[in-house]
Order: structure tokens, then C-alpha cells, then sequence
């Protein structure tokens, strides 16, 4: 929030500082250590199957290409194991027949056909994989496109409550990180891990049935390759969390020092904030760095223990060695055995190794998928009810029926908590009324206006336009029916009639330059170089801060509005400009309610009525004059005020 200018408040005025003090007084570094939010680790879905179920739901409109995809895999799996046994047949049959034959020609031609069939086949095994793919990738990236379309709604209708408490980077990463786990998850981690249990299967069958005693001599190694397997994956899965942790810690230093590169430079914490990124920076390497050991570590063993499996079976072979003269050897079958052997036992330990990965990959696409739930779960506390009424047409009654507001998300319970932030606040405003609030900082003023166009609902009481309660009408009308000009002015990043066109892209740009007329922002737009088209920037950078106030000034009354909600909203405009403003503003709000927050109090002359608010109360009411005579707060604001401006 930012602070008025230019005003001397009488002490009683204003609220003790509730900030509590900051032990060693590196109050900047603390702010940007709260960045970052833990709960964007959570690894373990509470309730995996229906969560697994919810994610498969993405997927059911394209179940025909993931079923394809399933298919075509388990076909790879099965053609796998055909090189193996073709490479066999080959041995067998021409390279050490068991009965040798003298036909050397039919030999050579036997061997070019399997080498034929071994080539073909790996080229139709490279299509279907290519296929799968495609088809895969497709089904993934167009469910999550449908689920990031599905979040980007979803944030838009959410409360304002609601993303007042939760930072944007939070809300970032459900779009992009989680967003991009659970599609990787759908590639590599599902499907593929389908495949690699299929293909474990299957090569086991196959190995059984070439020779039941070699498979088992090949599958002593196992436990010890899963051993090692669930120990490297306990350790890794620790790193990888950690090596997050720290990513988050560097990258919401990295954020923050960036996006406040001014503060950072006045207050000459350069050198200080580079330290800290330095040190930030060292620890993202070490957790990586340990973690690249992991890997080395356990990638060598775990092909080790794969190797060992051949090895196993040579000295199984070497221990009943083949008899003279002939290809066979006892208990191990034929040479070509033995060589299919060594192809399928690697074949085997392949998907051993990666199913691991896979199952963490789902794991943590759970993970990812219950912060999504939770959000998409999380319902918008303010909509239109059925059968909400159109506020197109309202007359601009506003009433303030006994309102009590908290920002809390459990409201106080005792009167004098100061969790209420407004107190039973009743207040009837004529339509075509014009109204000023006014108060020190933070009693209430914003607050106050934003509960008229549900912005925020109001724990007690409530607040009505013509009579009707606003939670009656039709948000979008409702919403459209006022215009409000914020505090803070925010604009977008396209040019500056689209900005004034925010709220209704079909204006003309008459109606957009009438816009800007009247509250004096046109002499400025015809002086900058592209005009109307004049880009402003990200959040309006490009434009100095009295000017993004008046565009946003412009925005709120280009379409009409029959109520306006103005807050502070000349309050880095020169006294030049606001005086020329005042005017247009006034003839704007002619017909129509309008409310004015506003702290210098020359710019609330013309108004109707001023009330004064105080720790969220009306404190007085009343015309200008009417005020003055009672010689209360608003006498002794005005007091000072004048006073400054004399002196
Ligand atoms: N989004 C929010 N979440 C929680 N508390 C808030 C929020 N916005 C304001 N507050 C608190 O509510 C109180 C009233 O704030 P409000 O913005 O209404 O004051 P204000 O009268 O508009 O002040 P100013 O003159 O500085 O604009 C303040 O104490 C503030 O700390
Ligand atoms: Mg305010």
C-alpha cells in the first residue's frame, strides 16, 4: 500500500505499527527469504487412486490413440525378443549347425535370409516406435493443454481472497512445472512402464521356453539390482527434493532482486545481495553435485550386476562345456543359446533398471496432480447465483446495511477483535449521488468500496444497489455496471487503447479518445510517438505513474458505467492536470453515483457528502460545511491541510 503524500497526520490519527521488530535488522533479506513456500514440495499424494483415476479422465477423449500407443508398445516388447531369437536360429542352423552340412551355398543364402528378416524387422520395429510417439505425445500434450486451459479459468473466476493469499509464483508453477511433470509422466512414466512390465514378462517367457536353466542362471543377480535399485532411488528422490529446495531458494532471491532492481540499487544492497546469491548459488551446485554422484555411483553398479548376468551364464556354459565336435552343450543347449541369451539378459535388466525411475515419475505426477486438484477444488466463494438479475439498468442506489468485513478467512467472533477491519458500517448513498471517504491510512476506505462490486464479500450485513442485495445480481453486469479505477493502477502490456478498451474491447476509438479527454490524458497520448497505439509496457512500465493513472482513470468511465468507484484516483497527478481532470471527472460522474476516496482533500470540494472513516468505522457524516462546523477529525484533517498549504 502505498502512503499518501503530503499530509501531516495528528499522531492519535494514525494506528501504532503492528510490525514486529526484526532481530539483527536485515529486514530486506527476511522479506525476500519468505518468497519461496514450501508446500510446492509435497511428494506424496494422500490418496493416489483417486487422484490416478481423476488424471486417466484427461485422457478419456483421446483413449483411442493412448490405447493405440499401449498396443504398438507391447508389440515392440514382443518383437524385442525376436533378434535374440533370430540370431540363434542363425548359429544354430549356419554358423555351428550341430549336424554340419556340406551345402555351403544354402548356408550363405539361409544366413542372408535371417539377416534380411533381422534388418526388416528392425526398421518396422523404428516405424511402430515412431508411431508410438507420436501418438503419445500427442494424447499427453493435448489432455494437459485441456488441464492448463482448465486452470487458467479457474484462476480467473477464483476470489480475490483467495489469490490475495496465494503468491503468483505458487499459482505459476501449477501452470507450468506441475503441469509439465504429469505430462512427462504420460510419455515416459505410464505408458512406458506399461511396456517395461510387458516386456519383463515376456522376455522371461521367452527365456523360459528357450531354456528354463539358463533364465534362472540369469536371474541370480535380480535382488541384487533391486536392492540397489531401491536404495539409489531413496537417495536420489531425497537429493532431487532438496536440489528443488534450493533451486526455489535462489531463483525467489534471483526474482525478487530483479523485479526490485531500483530498491535494490538506492539502498546499496548490491554487494550484500550478491553475497547471498553467491551462497544461494553454492548450495544448488553441491546438492547437485552429490546427487551427480548418486548417479555415477549407481548407474556403473547396476550395469555391473547386468553384466554379471552374462557373465554367469558363460561360466554356466564354460562348466559343462560342449561336447567335442559338436555345437551342444549339456544343460545350456545350443552356442546359439547361449548368444540369445546374452542379448535377452539384456533385454531383461533394461527395463529393470528404469522401472524404478518410473514409479517415482508417477509418484511425483500425483504429487503434481493433487496441488492441481486442490486448486481446480478450490470453489470461486464469489459468483452468480442461478437466476441472478441483470444490473444493466440499476439506478445507482448503493446501501451499506450493517456491514462487518475481515480478511480473515475464519472472521472473528468478538466485536472489538481487531480482525474486523470494518465495523458495522450503514450507509445510504442517493443514486446520482457523489460521496467522498475519507480516513488515514488503512482504516478501511479501499476495503469499503471493493465489497460494492463483490470484489469481496462482507462476513455480516450486506450491501445492496437499488434495494437488491449485490450477491443477487449478475456478477459480469454488476461488474460492468461499475467502473472502478483502482489504487494502484495496473495496466497490461498492449497499447494504451487497449488498455482504456480493457473492459469493453468493442469501444470505438472515439469513445475511447472521448475517454481519454475527459480526464485530460489526451494532450499527453497526442505527444507521445505511436499516440493511441503507444505500447505501455509490462504492468505499464513504459509510462511514468500519474500517467498510467489517468489511463486507468479512462478505462473506468470509457464504458459508461452507472457507478463509479474512484480510489485515489488522482493522486500522482500535478495539481495542473488534476485541476483540468477535476472538471471532465465531475461532468462524468454527473447522473451517476459515484464514490471518491481521496486524501488530498482539495480534490473532494465538489462532492455531496464526505464521510470519515476511523479503524474501520464511520466516524462522521456529512456535507463539507456541516463537517467543518462539527470541528471533529475531518475539521482537523482540513485544519492541517490548509495549514500546509499556506505555510
Ligand atoms: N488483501 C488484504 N489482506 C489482508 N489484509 C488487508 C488486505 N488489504 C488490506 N488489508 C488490511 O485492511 C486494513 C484496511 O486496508 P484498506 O486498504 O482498506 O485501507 P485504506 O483506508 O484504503 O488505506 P489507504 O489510505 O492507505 O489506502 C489495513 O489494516 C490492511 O492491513
Ligand atoms: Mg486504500
Amino acid at each position: 500500500m502505498r502512503h499518501p503524500r503530503g499530509i501531516a497526520c495528528p499522531e492519535w490519527f494514525i494506528r501504532p505499527a503492528a510490525l514486529p521488530p526484526v532481530p539483527g535488522g536485515k529486514v530486506g533479506d527476511r522479506l525476500m527469504e519468505n518468497a519461496f513456500h514450501m508446500d510446492d514440495t509435497v511428494q506424496r499424494s494422500p490418496r493416489p487412486v483417486r487422484t490416478f483415476l481423476r488424471l486417466l479422465g484427461y485422457l478419456r477423449p483421446y483413449r483411442g490413440w493412448v490405447f493405440g500407443a499401449v498396443l504398438l508398445l507391447l508389440l515392440l516388447s514382443l518383437l524385442a525378443n525376436l533378434v535374440p531369437v533370430l540370431v540363434m536360429r542363425a548359429i544354430d542352423n549356419y554358423v555351428a549347425p550341430l549336424e554340419p552340412s556340406r551345402d555351403k551355398t544354402a548356408e550363405i543364402s539361409g544366413l542372408v535370409r535371417i539377416s534380411l528378416a533381422i534388418g526388416g524387422l528392425i526398421l518396422f520395429q523404428a516405424a511402430l516406435r515412431y508411431v508410438q510417439v507420436v501418438l503419445i505425445a500427442l494424447a499427453g500434450n493435448r489432455a494437459m493443454h485441456a488441464m492448463r486451459s482448465e486452470i487458467f479459468a479457474h484462476l480467473q473466476r477464483l476470489s480475490v481472497r483467495f489469490l490475495d493469499r496465494n503468491p503468483a509464483g505458487r499459482l505459476l508453477a501449477r501452470v507450468t512445472n506441475d503441469i509439465d511433470k504429469i505430462q512427462q509422466t504420460i510419455v515416459e512414466g505410464f505408458v512406458a512402464g506399461i511396456s517395461d512390465l510387458v516386456t519383463l514378462a515376456v522376455v522371461l517367457g521367452v527365456m523360459m521356453w528357450i531354456n528354463w536353466k539358463l533364465a534362472l542362471v540369469m536371474l541370480i543377480p535380480l535382488p541384487a539390482v533391486a536392492l540397489v535399485g531401491i536404495v539409489f532411488h531413496v537417495r536420489a528422490q531425497r537429493a532431487f527434493l532438496e536440489i528443488r529446495r534450493k533451486a526455489a531458494a535462489m531463483l525467489a532471491w534471483l526474482q525478487e532482486n530483479i523485479s526490485g532492481h531500483r530498491v535494490v540499487r538506492l539502498f546499496q544492497a548490491n554487494t550484500r545481495h550478491e553475497t547471498e546469491f553467491i551462497r544461494r548459488n553454492r548450495d544448488h551446485r553441491d546438492e547437485w553435485l552429490g546427487q551427480v554422484r548418486n548417479f555415477a555411483v549407481y548407474f556403473p553398479t547396476v550395469e555391473f550386476l547386468g553384466v554379471l548376468a552374462i557373465v554367469l551364464i558363460l561360466f554356466y556354459t564354460g562348466w559343462n562345456p560342449a561336447r567335442p565336435g559338436s555345437a551342444y552343450i549339456p544343460g545350456a543347449g545350443t552356442v546359439g543359446t547361449v548368444f540369445a541369451f546374452v542379448f535377452l539378459a539384456e533385454n531383461f535388466y533394461a527395463p529393470v533398471r528404469t522401472l524404478a525411475d518410473r514409479y517415482n515419475l508417477i509418484l511425483e505426477a500425483l504429487a503434481s496432480s493433487e496441488r492441481i486438484f486442490s486448486l481446480l477444488n478450490t470453489p470461486p466463494e464469489i459468483q452468480s447465483v442461478p437466476g441472478a438479475i441483470d444490473a444493466s439498468g440499476v439506478r445507482g442506489e448503493i446501501e451499506f446495511h450493517g456491514v462487518w468485513f475481515s480478511y480473515n478467512e475464519q472472521p472473528p467472533v468478538h466485536d472489538d477483535d481487531p480482525g474486523w477491519i470494518l465495523r458495522n458500517i450503514n450507509l445510504k448513498i442517493a443514486p446520482g449521488e457523489r460521496i467522498a471517504f475519507v480516513g488515514p491510512t488503512g482504516s478501511g476506505k479501499t476495503t469499503l468500496i471493493q465489497l460494492v462490486n463483490r470484489l469481496y464479500a462482507p462476513q455480516r450485513g450486506s450491501v445492496l444497489i437499488d434495494g437488491i442485495p449485490v450477491e443477487k445480481y449478475d456478477l459480469r453486469s454488476l461488474r460492468r455496471a461499475i467502473g472502478m479505477a483502482l489504487q494502484e493502477p495496473m495496466l497490461f502490456s498492449g497499447s494504451i487503447a487497449d488498455n482504456i478498451r480493457f473492459g469493453d474491447p468493442g469501444l470505438s476509438r472515439e469513445q475511447v479518445e472521448q475517454a481519454a479527454v475527459r480526464v485530460h490524458a489526451h494532450p499527453f497520448i497526442m505527444r507521445l510517438e505511436q499516440q493511441y497505439s503507444q505500447p505501455c509496457g509490462e504492468r505499464g512500465s513504459l509510462l511514468s505513474t500519474g500517467q498510467r493513472q489517468q489511463i486507468a482513470l479512462a478505462r473506468a468511465i470509457a464504458h459508461n458505467p452507472r457507478i463509479l468507484l474512484l480510489d485515489e484516483a488522482t493522486a500522482n497527478i500535478d495539481s495542473e492536470t488534476e485541476a483540468a481532470l477535476q472538471q471532465g471527472i465531475l461532468e462524468v460522474m454527473r447522473n451517476r453515483t459515484a464514490i471518491v476516496v481521496a486524501h488530498r482533500l482539495s480534490t473532494i470540494r465538489h462532492v455531496d457528502r464526505i464521510a470519515v472513516i476511523h479503524h474501520g468505522a464511520i466516524r462522521e457524516l456529512g456535507t463539507h460545511d456541516e463537517l467543518l462546523s462539527l470541528g471533529g477529525i475531518y475539521a482537523t484533517l482540513y485544519q492541517l491541510q490548509f495549514s500546509d498549504t499556506a505555510s
